[in-house]
């Protein structure tokens, strides 16, 4: 009998405070030894070559990297991960054990909905996302976008049947449905799945600045890329906005799409020097790449009438929810497919690539490209270079004329943006957001909105009524630049993600770039976003990013937020001990008690409740579930156990 056998002997005939005792030994155990391995194999990594990183140093890659490539992805971790394999059946059994002593309801005790293949298999999209209810993207989140006030997300069948196609796209908001339209437009068969309604992820809480300029300032993409690169990346972005522009003119979009200034101005707190001398270091590296900018003074927001400022002339803006529904008709004019409501769950990669649906039925493609936002597709390697961060944006009534029609972006880091919407009549709207923190490491949404009001009425004394607020997540990479291309190791899989605050113009990007290599092979940007790329300029950024997970993980060791699931009133949640295991518990806004396992299915970091959104975040990659525990957003594809 091994030690841990005869600790779960003992721990289920023993007191209780024996049992606590062993429990909290075995586990401190399984997570000190664990831990030891992976430093030896990140040593070993770190001294194997730093271009290697991404497969080397990530304390779960070190056990995964071998991995990578695989049929059924995240359903197979344990099997794949010493320290969880461990900890998990360590964790399960004791557990069992330990909780014959306590007094806490068990999971059969707490409301759950049905297994999702027992749903209703025929759904209108647009009734769910209405609903709230059911919807398996982030459109079943509690807050509702401005762009989601005016427009329904179309509605499409849920696949059914066996697909045959040259390219499966799995996605549908703004980098899936470009990049399955340009396919169409170049003859290809495609097929595009989505797992809940069609333009319900990020997509649809976007505030759509279509902005060519790096969100991250020109001076820190020279530095990180060097300026070739630099310049391809402003080249690929411009191409973006082009496109988007012709297809709203040969497709007659009505999605109020124009072309306008971009200011930066200066942060709240930044005084006059400081700010001319961000105003020249920008200045200074968009010369150097050839990006049109002009040293300027004052924007009419108070308080800055005089301050130093750059203008970038030509960015644009437009309604996004209008503009992907007219491409989605198109598409399927041309023949393109389009299935809502069905969830990618297996992924068989070959010759043929087979992606199995929930619902039973398979997609077989020559290509396959994961539009997910977060891959679905691989566990570690992109996900280790990418940080999840939650952002919030408001929208307000604005007298026409009070403010000039133009992009606004501050010089504070993270930054808040403003950009004004045609309203009715003589009103239009203005949209702020920023506010951003990491996901999962801060539950106070109402003070974040309560603080973005203030700055934009401090700046627009006039503002009208509040029409929305809301919040969503961005992924930032450790160089700035999305990931879209071949995804590492395949021939005929490709991948769209890391946008960062620039995802319409990256989505968008993402149509032509992966058009290009499907079809012709190769593009002239795919050195600027290519996946499997590891700048050695990035390396203190993807040290930083990972201590999230090295963070998280050690929450383990840590008690449990709420002693009760009794201690909650609707609308929370919290993270309960239940011996040796984590629950998430929360009571639903209808009063409803959902308890699932708090370890996240993709690589099992603890989940975190977000009362804004009423969802569980997970800080380490972004996958967010609702409080039934399915899944809202990847990289995770499994419900919350
Ligand atoms: C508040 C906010 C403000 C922003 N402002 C800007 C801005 O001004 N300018 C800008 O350029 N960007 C901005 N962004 C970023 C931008 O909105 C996003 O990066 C972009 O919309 C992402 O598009 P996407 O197509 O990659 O992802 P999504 O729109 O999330 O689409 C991914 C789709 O994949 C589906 N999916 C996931 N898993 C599966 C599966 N297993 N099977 C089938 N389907 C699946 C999801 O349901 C979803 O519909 C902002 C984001 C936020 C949150
Ligand atoms: S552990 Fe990767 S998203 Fe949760």
């Amino acid at each position: 009998m091994s030690a841990g056998n005869a600790a779960v002997d003992a721990a289920a005939t023993a007191s209780p405070a024996t049992t606590h005792r062993l429990v909290k030994e075995v586990e401190t155990a399984v997570v000190i030894s664990g831990s030891l391995r992976g430093y030896a194999r990140a040593s070993r990594g770190l001294s194997g070559g730093f271009n290697d990183f991404d497969r080397r140093i990530c304390p779960l890659c070190l056990t995964l990297a071998s991995s990578e490539k695989r049929t059924s992805p995240q359903p197979q971790i344990f099997r794949s991960s010493g320290l969880f394999r461990g900890y998990a059946s360590w964790t399960t059994a004791l557990a069992r054990a330990s909780s014959r002593f306590r007094n806490i309801p068990r999971r059969a005790e707490f409301e759950t909905h049905g297994p999702r293949s027992q749903r209703p298999k025929s759904v209108d999209p647009a009734s769910l996302c209405r609903l709230g209810e059911n919807a398996m993207n982030v459109s079943g989140e509690a807050t509702r976008s401005f762009w989601m006030l005016d427009t329904s997300f179309p509605s499409a069948p849920r696949l059914e049947q066996d697909e045959h196609c040259d390219v499966a796209v799995i996605g549908a908001g703004i980098a899936g449905v470009s990049i399955a339209y340009e396919l169409a437009l170049a003859g290809r068969k495609v097929v595009l799945v989505d797992r809940g309604p069609l333009l319900g992820g990020m997509t649809s809480r976007t505030t759509a600045h279509l902005a060519p300029i790096c969100d991250d300032g020109l001076s820190a993409l020279v530095k990180m890329r060097g300026e070739a690169l630099a310049r391809g990346f402003q080249e690929s972005q411009q191409a973006a906005v082009d496109c988007i522009e012709q297809h709203v003119g040969r497709l007659e979009i009505d999605c109020d799409f124009r072309r306008l200034d971009g200011f930066l101005f200066p942060a709240a707190w930044m005084d006059e020097r400081e700010a001319a001398r961000e105003c020249n270091k920008e200045y200074a590296a968009a010369a150097k790449i050839g990006v049109e900018v002009e040293h300027g003074k004052g924007v009419p927001l108070k308080g800055h009438e005089s301050a130093p400022i750059l203008r970038y002339p030509n960015q644009a803006t437009f309604h996004p929810l209008k503009y992907l529904r007219a491409l989605l008709a198109d598409f399927q004019k041309r023949g393109g497919k389009v299935f809502a409501d069905s969830a990618v769950v297996e992924i068989e990669e070959g010759k043929q690539v087979r992606l199995k649906c929930d619902g039973g039925s398979t997609i077989i493609a020559s290509n396959a490209v994961f539009a997910t936002n977060s891959p679905i597709n691989t566990w570690v390697k992109i996900h280790s270079k990418m940080a999840p961060y939650r952002t919030y944006a408001m929208a307000f009534d604005i007298e026409r004329g009070i403010l000039p029609d133009a992009l606004y972006w501050d010089m504070d880091d993270p930054y808040y943006y403003v950009r004004l919407n045609p309203g009715p009549g003589g009103t239009d709207r203005i949209i702020a957001g920023g506010r951003d923190h990491k996901s999962g490491e801060a539950d106070d949404g109402e003070a974040r909105f309560t603080a973005l009001e203030a700055w934009i009425r401090a700046l627009v004394p006039d503002l009208g009524r509040e029409r929305a607020r809301w919040s969503g997540q961005v992924l930032d990479t450790i160089d700035y630049c999305g990931f879209i291309g071949r995804s590492p190791g395949n021939g005929n899989v490709f991948i769209a993600t890391g946008d960062s605050g620039q995802g319409m113009t990256h989505g968008a990007l993402a149509g032509l770039l992966i058009r290009d290599l499907i079809v012709e092979g190769s593009n002239p940007w795919e050195a600027v976003y290519a996946p499997d790329r590891t700048p050695p300029a990035a390396f203190a950024q993807y040290v930083n990013e990972n201590l999230t997970t090295v963070k998280n993980l050690a929450g383990y060791l840590l008690p449990g937020e709420i002693k009760s699931a009794d201690d909650l009133k609707p609308g929370e949640g919290g993270i309960l001990q239940d011996g040796l295991s984590k629950f998430a518990v929360c009571r639903d806004r209808d009063g409803r008690l959902h308890r699932h396992s708090a370890s996240c299915t993709h690589l099992g970091c603890i989940v975190h409740w977000n009362s804004t959104e009423q969802c569980w975040d997970c800080p380490c990659h972004g996958s967010q579930f609702s409080p039934d525990g399915a899944v809202l957003n990847g990289p995770a594809i499994r419900p919350l156990a």
